[in-house]
């Protein structure tokens, strides 16, 4: 059994209830600088401890693992913090946000005595999991191309995402592309387009609303994948996901958040026809719960929760494709068993790092870079 401490009460609220649940863990804290939202959400959910900041929670001696989803700028050096300190970490997306802060924190998690883990929540939505169920079971066949784009409007975020560089917070798509392809990515061309508004460009130097990126793999024949990542300045609905050719078949992501996705399948070319003959079928992607304890299955969907002590119910959302209980599992698993966790340091760097230089070459015109390798 372990005690799990969660680091930031915006969207660390979503995984309080599942490291309450997770059958491994005894006891989960909270940290929270803002006192009236600490004690607030400390209360509605019943964190068995809580804290103004992380060094008082460290300070304590004890919590064996912590989760990190504080603000972005911050997770570097809390990372190093929490394993300097003998703990296991697990940090929300980003990992860093520059090449230096990618080699600190793998430098410290290969000196470290517990395990490191970013919680990219795109591995772990079923969308993902299905695709790599058709990859495997061979109906995409040779794969051919990949994309993907994360458009999302920060008009209102919290000014620090005010001129933040998109293409720093690609691991979204990144990640689910290089795991289908199962491949690192060694170059990139990276263009940024439009025009920052002054309201949106804040102390950051970047100057573009959105970037698109080409990425050439490191496979044993040809492939690249496309990546596009906007924050400003574009009228398109939110979307993360992600597409998949292959010579066989091909999966797109919902237009819609939350509708079908889109399975393509070609058929022989029959001499009568041009081109193949190709089935389009609209999928409702099955859950994989079957992999989670079963305390922590319900929660891969919305609805609502009793938090222990008989507190007033609360609703759980299920953002991110039902991916939270996941990670929490292979996070808790990682640290019990004492293994490399699924997105441990050199994956995470080889997710985080395409991104990083992608808008390095956008600030260079497009210039093609290479991606170091982890
Ligand atoms: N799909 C995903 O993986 C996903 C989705 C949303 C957010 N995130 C990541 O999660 C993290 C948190 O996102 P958010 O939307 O809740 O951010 P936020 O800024 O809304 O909230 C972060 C919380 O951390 C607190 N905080 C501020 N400084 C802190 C510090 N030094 N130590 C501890 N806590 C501190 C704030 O008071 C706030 O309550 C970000 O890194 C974001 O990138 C990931």
């Amino acid at each position: 059994m372990i005690e799990v401490l969660v680091v930031g009460a915006g969207f660390g609220r979503d995984f309080l209830p599942l490291y309450e649940r997770h059958p491994e863990v005894s006891a989960v804290g909270l940290v929270e600088p803002d006192g009236a939202r600490r004690r607030a959400i400390a209360d509605a959910f019943g964190a068995d401890a809580d804290y103004a900041s992380l060094d008082d929670a460290l300070a304590t001696g004890r919590w064996d693992a912590v989760h990190l989803l504080s603000p972005v700028r911050f997770h570097v050096d809390q990372t190093l913090a929490v394993l300097t300190s003998g703990r296991s970490c697990a940090s929300a997306v980003p990992m860093a946000t520059t090449l230096d802060g990618i080699d600190r924190v793998t430098d410290a998690a290969a000196a470290a005595a517990g395990r490191y883990m970013m919680m990219e929540t795109t591995l772990y939505q079923r969308e993902y999991l299905h695709a790599l169920h058709l990859r495997d079971s061979g109906a995409l066949g040779r794969l051919t191309y990949l994309s993907g784009a994360h458009m999302q409007d920060l008009d209102g975020f919290p000014p620090y995402w005010m001129g933040y560089a998109p293409m720093q917070y690609a691991t979204h798509i990144v990640a689910p592309l290089l795991g289908l392809a199962d491949a690192r990515a060694e170059a990139v061309v990276c263009f940024g387009s439009g025009e920052l508004l002054p309201a949106h460009r804040g102390e950051g130097g970047n100057p573009y609303p959105l970037e698109s990126a080409l990425f050439r793999l490191d496979t044993p024949s040809p492939l690249s994948a496309q990546v596009t990542l906007s924050f400003f300045e574009n009228a398109r609905a939110y979307t993360e996901g992600f597409n998949v050719y292959g010579d066989r078949g091909a999966i797109e992501w919902p237009s819609i958040e939350g509708g079908p996705a889109v399975v393509y399948t070609a058929g022989p070319q029959d001499g009568a026809h041009r081109g193949r003959p190709v089935a389009r079928d609209e999928v409702e992607v099955p859950d994989r719960a079957e992999h989670l304890p079963d305390a922590l299955r319900r929660f891969t969907r919305a609805g609502r929760y009793a938090p222990p002590g008989g507190r007033p119910e609360l609703e759980y959302h299920a953002w991110h494709g039902g991916s939270h209980p996941h990670l929490v599992h292979e996070f808790v698993r990682a640290v019990v068993d004492d293994r490399e966790a699924a997105l441990g340091p050199a994956r995470a760097a080889s997710v985080t790092a395409p991104g990083i230089v992608a808008h390095e070459s956008a600030l260079q015109g497009g210039r093609m870079l290479e991606i170091p390798r982890y």
